[in-house]
Parts: structure tokens; C-alpha cells; sequence
């Protein structure tokens, strides 16, 4: 059993956002219209066979027509923050030269409805959908990309600089390396194996370009980066298994993480042969770490891991639901795979469920970076198949996800803990929690198959029904209110009493300004 609502909220400190999340191309559609450029996504996803079922992503699920009426469902919710992604070919199609206003008006749009419904916007610059001239000039090959995303950047915090609160630069660049560039189940669909590593760097330094160019611009919210993180837990207590889970944790996690937080590539990355096949100065490593107002942390599951060839980076389980042939994508390519965990509850991806291994992630995040900025887990969540429930006598739906619901629950259970005092992750600052995702949404190569909604969404009607897990999240907003509210009633109650009898010091400052 999860905890209840009310417990749960018991856990949740003050100043901590509970939000949701998504990204431009998995829900907005509209992808011909009022000027936006194509994107190399899109182009993927046409390909037959690229995408489970060859689902389009043309309408997905319509948010950009019907954007009002669903932050009117965010509002509904509670949530103090909404996470979603600009759409870069939207805003400068072609990903250089001039803005395209009509596709700024939109946004403008949503950041107005969102503040003038008492949600704070946090707003992530690049969530995959590259604009089709820079795939086709080598996307993230191309050391050019990260001046472009740069330059993207700029554009975006001059436009919006006043209304966002938080700004990702750019979401898990492993999952573009590792899925678009190594094995090719993603955008562009390269399968260039190890060759693949100059996009690592490419997209660190687009990372640290995009926040010189924020905060050149001056913007006064806080900045930050997404990256996904998955702790190696080797199979067997097997030397060469455990030695391949550091080299997955090294490819993964490492790979992304030391150079933002640290400044360097792990020892023996920069050890290997391919390291020096591409530029990466001293100077570029200076722009990768500079110091960020919080890193961003993906958790969805730990990676059980053992020696023996397969493709390396994606479970079986979730190559089968994203419906590619890893063994013709790439497969054979590492000397260690991933093997499946027997004994756990799995998603309908396929990933294994383990909530203890939150506290890991974060313990393990504390322990390698002792400047780790605060924390924000900026996507959790889970896909499961969904049933409606229809009843005939008040002709209502109901979708009781309750596994879903159970999923998100212990998860944040789990990372409030480790990071309370006493918790195993104490020293990581943990600010806020996102789920994954808002509604139900085009999940990459595998198109509408893998809903991770708190909202259902029809793709034949596009009519949206709040699950089970969105009346309970709905219902934990409320109850950490409440708590909230009571523990500032009985602080104001009790310190004037308190502070009766103890006398103001000599140099009058006041009384509790240093607490
Ligand atoms: C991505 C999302 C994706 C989710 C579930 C994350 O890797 O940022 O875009 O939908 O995981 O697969």
C-alpha cells in the first residue's frame, strides 16, 4: 500500500513545488501551422516501421489549439508549477535567422494563461525536436549545433525572460546520444555505436552556451539542466558484472553528469581512443560547468546489469514496446547488456519499478558531486495500460490507474525520505518533484502505446479524462496546503509567546531575521 494522502503531504516541506510535466513535440500537433519550420522528429517518425503501430506525431494531442482548456485542468489540479518544452522550429524554423512571431504568440500565450492562473511556469529550451536543416547538417555531429542552440537561447530568454521561473536548458541529452546517434530508435536515427560521442559534447556545451546566453539576457529565473539518471546495479556478485555496471554507470550517468558538475570528463573517458577525435578545449569545459541554480534529475528506474554482449543501453523489455530490432539497430555493440529484474513489478514499458533506488540516485548524486546545486526531480512517472470504467447510471468514466498512482506515490515517498534529516540522501537539497506526464502524450518511437498521463487522452476524440492518479495528486496538493497552513497558524500562535521575555539586542536588529 502507498502512503495516504495526508501522510504523504506530512512529508513535504515548505517551499517545495509539486508540479507536472511535458514536452512541445509530444503534445502539441499543429506541426504545419502559423509558420512553424519542420523538425527532424517529424521526418523519424514518417519512416514505416520508425514508430510502434507508424502513429503520427502531426495532431498528437492537440494542446496547441487547445491550450486554454487544458491549463484551465492544470489550475483543476492544484499544481504550483507546469513543466513544458518550447518547440525550437516552431519559434525559428530552420534553427537560425530571424524569430517566427506567430509561433512566439503562442507561447506568450501560454505563459499568461499560467501566471494568470496562479502556476509557475518552468520552461525547458530543448526537448529533442531539432529543426530539419540542423539534422541535416549533421545535427549534434556538428559542433555548429551547440552555437545554435546558443543563439536559440537568447532569442527565447528575450522573448520570455520576464514571465519564466525556472529554465531547463536542455532534457537528457543521453537519451538523444544513446537512442538518435548510437542505436537509432530516435531522431535522426543514427546508428553510429561508439562513433556517436561527439554529440555528448556537443550538447554539454549547447548546455553551457544556452545559460551564458540566459544570463547575458539578464533573466531573473532560476537556471538549471535535465539529466536522466539511472543507477548500475550489477547482476551477480561476478567481477566482470560488477566492472560492467561501472562502465554503464560511466556511459549513462558519469558521462553527463562530471563534466556539468565538475568540469571533466570521468579518468577513462578521457583515456579512450575516441575522446580525441573531436574538439573539446579547456575553455569549452570552463562553459559546461559554470554553476547553475539547480540540476535537474529524470528518475524513472534503476539498470541491472550484466557482462556478455547485447545493445547496451535499453532494456529488451522497452526495445519490444518501442517496437525496434535492437540486433539491427546497434545491437552486439558493448561487451555487458541489461537484463530484466524477476522478481519486480514492471511497467507497461517494461521498466522494473523500485522506488528504493530514488534514494540511491540521489545518495549516489550526493557522494560524487560535493557541490551538487539544489536538486529538482524534473521528470517520474510511469506508463501502464489504462481501462475505463463506464458507469451507465450517472454515464460517467472513471480510469482507476491505480498502480500508476502507487508508482508516483512511493516514488516521492522515497526521495522526500532520503533527503529529510537522518535520510540516507540528507545533504542534496531537494526542491520540488515533477511527474511524467501531465496527459497522455506521443511517447517518442513508441507513438501513443505507453500512456504515462494523470490525464487520459482519446486520440480518436482527443477528449481528455482525469485518471484516478490525477484526483489523488489533486487531492495531496490539498492536503499539503492544509498542513502548510497549520504549521504557519501554530508558528504564528506560539513564537510571539515564545519570544515574550527575551529582550531585543543592543543594536536593534530584529528579532528572528537571522533564523
Ligand atoms: C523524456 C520524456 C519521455 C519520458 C518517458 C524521458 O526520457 O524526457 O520525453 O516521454 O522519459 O519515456
Amino acid at each position: 500500500m502507498h502512503k495516504s494522502a495526508k501522510d504523504l503531504a506530512a512529508l513535504i516541506p515548505p517551499g517545495f513545488t509539486l508540479g507536472v510535466a511535458t514536452a512541445a513535440f509530444q503534445i502539441e500537433g499543429a506541426l504545419d501551422e502559423d509558420g512553424r519550420g519542420k523538425s527532424g522528429w517529424e521526418v523519424f517518425a514518417a519512416k514505416p516501421g520508425a514508430i510502434v503501430g507508424d502513429h503520427s506525431p502531426a495532431i498528437a494531442t492537440d494542446h496547441y489549439h487547445r491550450m486554454p482548456q487544458d491549463v484551465a485542468l492544470l489550475k483543476q489540479l492544484g499544481v504550483d508549477s507546469y513543466r513544458f518544452s518550447f518547440s525550437w522550429p516552431r519559434i525559428q524554423p530552420g534553427g537560425t535567422g530571424p524569430v517566427n512571431r506567430a509561433g512566439l504568440a503562442f507561447y506568450d500565450r501560454l505563459l499568461d494563461e499560467l501566471l494568470a492562473n496562479g502556476i509557475s511556469p518552468m520552461a525547458t529550451i530543448y526537448h529533442w525536436d531539432t529543426p530539419l536543416e540542423l539534422d541535416e547538417a549533421g545535427g549534434w555531429m556538428n559542433r555548429d549545433m551547440a552555437y545554435r542552440l546558443g543563439e536559440y537561447a537568447g532569442l527565447v530568454a528575450d522573448a520570455f525572460g520576464d514571465r519564466v521561473a525556472r529554465w531547463v536548458t536542455i532534457n537528457e541529452p543521453a537519451t538523444v546520444s544513446a537512442n538518435g546517434y548510437s542505436l537509432g530508435v530516435h531522431s535522426p536515427g543514427k546508428e553510429l555505436a561508439l562513433g556517436a560521442f561527439p554529440t555528448v559534447h556537443h550538447q554539454l556545451l549547447g548546455h553551457g552556451l544556452a545559460v551564458q546566453a540566459l544570463r547575458a539576457a539578464g533573466v531573473p529565473g532560476e537556471i538549471g539542466m535535465t539529466n536522466v539518471y539511472s543507477p548500475m546495479v550489477p547482476n551477480s556478485i561476478n567481477p566482470l558484472d560488477k566492472l560492467s555496471a561501472g562502465l554503464m554507470d560511466l556511459g549513462q550517468n558519469r558521462l553527463y553528469a562530471d563534466p556539468v558538475l565538475t568540469g571533466k570528463y570521468p579518468d577513462v573517458i578521457r583515456a579512450a581512443k575516441f575522446f580525441s577525435s573531436f574538439e573539446h578545449p579547456e575553455e569549452d569545459m570552463q562553459i559546461i560547468s559554470q554553476p547553475l541554480d539547480f540540476y535537474g534529475l529524470n528518475y524513472y528506474m534503476p539498470t541491472k546489469v550484466a557482462v556478455g554482449p547485447g545493445s547496451g543501453a535499453v532494456p529488451p523489455s522497452m526495445a519490444e514496446a518501442m517496437g525496434s530490432d535492437l540486433n539491427a539497430a546497434g545491437g552486439g555493440a558493448t561487451p555487458f547488456h541489461v537484463e530484466a529484474w524477476p522478481e519486480a513489478d514492471i511497467t507497461a514499458y517494461g521498466w522494473p519499478v523500485k522506488p528504493e533506488y530514488m534514494a540511491v540516485a540521489l545518495k549516489e548524486m550526493a557522494e560524487r558531486y560535493p557541490n551538487l546545486p539544489p536538486v529538482i526531480i524534473t521528470e517520474g512517472g510511469a506508463s501502464f495500460e489504462d481501462i475505463i470504467v463506464r458507469d451507465k447510471s450517472t454515464n460517467t468514466r472513471f480510469i482507476p490507474d491505480e498502480r500508476r498512482l502507487k508508482y508516483i506515490s512511493d516514488h516521492l515517498e522515497a526521495a522526500l525520505k532520503a533527503t529529510a534529516p537522518g535520510g540516507e540522501a540528507e545533504s542534496v537539497d531537494l526542491r520540488g518533484y515533477y511527474v511524467w506526464s501531465f496527459l497522455d502524450n506521443f511517447e517518442w518511437s513508441a507513438g501513443y502505446k505507453q500512456p504515462f498521463g494523470l490525464l487520459h487522452v482519446d486520440f480518436e476524440t482527443l477528449e481528455r479524462t482525469p485518471k484516478a492518479s490525477y484526483f489523488w495528486f489533486q487531492e495531496l496538493i490539498e492536503e499539503r496546503d492544509l498542513a502548510l497552513a497549520a504549521d504557519a497558524a501554530i508558528a504564528q500562535a506560539v513564537v510571539p509567546e515564545a519570544l515574550d521575555g527575551i529582550e531585543a539586542p543592543d543594536d536593534g536588529a530584529a528579532l528572528g531575521a537571522s533564523a
